[in-house]
């Protein structure tokens, strides 16, 4: 008998890449108000919600800010985010995470989004998976960011799964904690391969059809 049902799959820095738009967006944002950003401080943010995002970036600044002034600050960071992903094209779906997908769903496995990103349906949509996936839970739908599972267990709950049955898919350390605190093995690549933090840890997400 498989060990899973359904893969879970975080969609920032697994199925693509919009660290460099993060970057950029949130690199204008914190350069507006003359605080001091770079790409190792943007590493700390992958996973991370935008608010909790945003009080990472404001560490660094020299004064308080009030929470209409942050409320403000989000806004104009994901106006410019979102110009930048409007941007993005199925182009920036590589070969290999879309084959990857088919291969899973050919041999009968639900596929499910777990995203921090309330813009993951509109990212989904730019790269064309729109109407993809089994089911997508995201920033929109939870009210604690990883590593936090309720992404996760959302996620598990509308495919109908109990958590054992789902294997989860990250790229964050973060996110591979948020996995084992919802009751579920996680697989992983980039940073959280790195760092071991996963069950699975792999050289690129095609390494899943070698587990599944
Ligand atoms: C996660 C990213 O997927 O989404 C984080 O890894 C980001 O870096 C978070 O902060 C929230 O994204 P958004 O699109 O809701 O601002
Ligand atoms: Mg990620």
């Amino acid at each position: 008998m498989r060990e899973f049902d359904a893969v879970i799959f975080d969609l920032d820095g697994v199925i693509c890449y919009t660290d460099e738009y993060h970057y950029q967006a949130w690199k204008a944002m914190a350069d507006s108000i003359g605080v001091y950003f770079d790409r190792e401080i943007n590493n700390r943010l992958r996973g991370v919600s935008r608010m909790a995002s945003l009080e990472i970036v404001l560490e660094r600044a020299e004064r308080k800010f009030s929470q209409a002034e942050k409320e403000v600050l989000a806004d104009q960071k994901n106006e410019l985010y979102k110009k930048l992903l409007a941007n993005m094209s199925p182009s920036e779906l590589s070969d290999e995470v879309k084959s990857t997908l088919d291969e899973l769903r050919g041999r009968g496995y639900l596929l499910a989004i777990g995203s921090s990103s309330k813009n993951a349906p509109f990212i989904l949509r730019q790269i064309g998976l729109g109407d993809y996936f089994d089911a997508v839970s995201d920033g929109n739908n939870i009210t604690h960011s990883k590593p936090d599972p309720e992404v996760f267990v959302k996620a598990a709950e509308m495919l109908s799964l109990p958590a054992e049955r789902c294997l989860v898919v990250e790229d964050a350390v973060s996110g591979a904690e948020a996995a084992h605190r919802g009751g579920m093995q996680a697989a992983c690549v980039g940073d959280a391969s790195r760092a071991g933090a996963g069950d699975y840890n792999m050289k690129s997400v095609k390494d899943l059809l070698e587990i599944l």
